[in-house]
């Protein structure tokens, strides 16, 4: 049976007809969008605090840019639509674990895997998922670290429990993602051999600098140490 949400998005040719039950809808489907902003909010937060800290502690800032986004109606539909899940409130907060998503571009790779320890290690983040294609690139090279977290977060009225994706990436990682992304994006014709390869190693210098970087820096901070 058709559901008021197929009505207003996935038919979105036809005129709606706004009554009632579609301004209900609606705003209802503002205010969940209001609370993953505010998920957002609280989580790029903590991001922020830690690197306060550590720059005061340790006199570097661990991370370089925070960035964060909703995803749009449009995707969060698709994407149901794509896994046969019903197009509702519920099952978008029970589902779709990348609504709110903050990405954390960081200098080292050392930094990525202490940063995020400091935040699954806080009492009320809880640690749903990680994938680790750092240590277990993708086959294209493609290289970060995935967590979905839930938080709580306390609105005028009630507390509401809300996944966020965190993804964590050095520079480098983040400049070849980027661009992979980019050019996907604006050409059919991406995945010649040619442009598999050489993406990929592109992907493999990137991480060999990265590492490189790595070990520059721990040998910095080893000559700190003796002086
Ligand atoms: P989605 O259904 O697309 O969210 O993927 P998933 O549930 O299998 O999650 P996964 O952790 O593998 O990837 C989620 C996100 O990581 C994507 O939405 C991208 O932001 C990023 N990502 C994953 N693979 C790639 C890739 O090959 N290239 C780039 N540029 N980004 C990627
Ligand atoms: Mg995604």
């Amino acid at each position: 049976m058709e559901n008021e949400l197929d009505r207003m998005f996935l038919h979105s040719k036809e005129v709606p007809k706004i009554d009632d039950e579609f301004i209900k809808y609606f705003n209802n489907f503002r205010e969940y969008m209001m609370m993953y902003n505010c998920a957002i909010k609280e989580v790029r937060t903590k991001f922020e605090v830690l690197n306060a800290d550590f720059s005061v502690t340790y006199k570097r800032n661990p991370i370089e840019m925070i960035k964060s986004r909703v995803k749009s109606p449009q995707s969060i539909f698709e994407k149901l639509q794509r896994k046969n899940l019903e197009l509702s409130m519920d099952s978008i907060l029970d589902n779709i674990s990348d609504v709110a998503g903050v990405r954390v571009i960081c200098s080292f790779i050392d930094d990525i895997y202490e940063v995020a320890e400091m935040l699954v290690s806080q009492d009320d983040v809880k640690l749903l998922q990680i994938k680790d294609y750092i240590k277990n690139p993708k086959t294209n090279g493609y290289r970060s670290y995935h967590m979905i977290i839930e938080v709580p977060v306390f609105f005028a009225r009630k507390k509401q429990n809300i996944k966020v994706e965190v993804q964590l990436r050095t520079i480098a990682m983040d400049f070849w993602a980027s661009l992979e992304h980019s050019m996907k994006y604006k050409q059919d014709i991406i995945d010649t051999d040619y442009v598999v390869d050489e993406l990929k190693k592109c992907a493999d210098i990137i991480a060999s600098t990265d590492l490189k970087m790595q070990e520059i820096n721990n040998a910095i901070n080893k000559e700190k140490e003796i002086v």
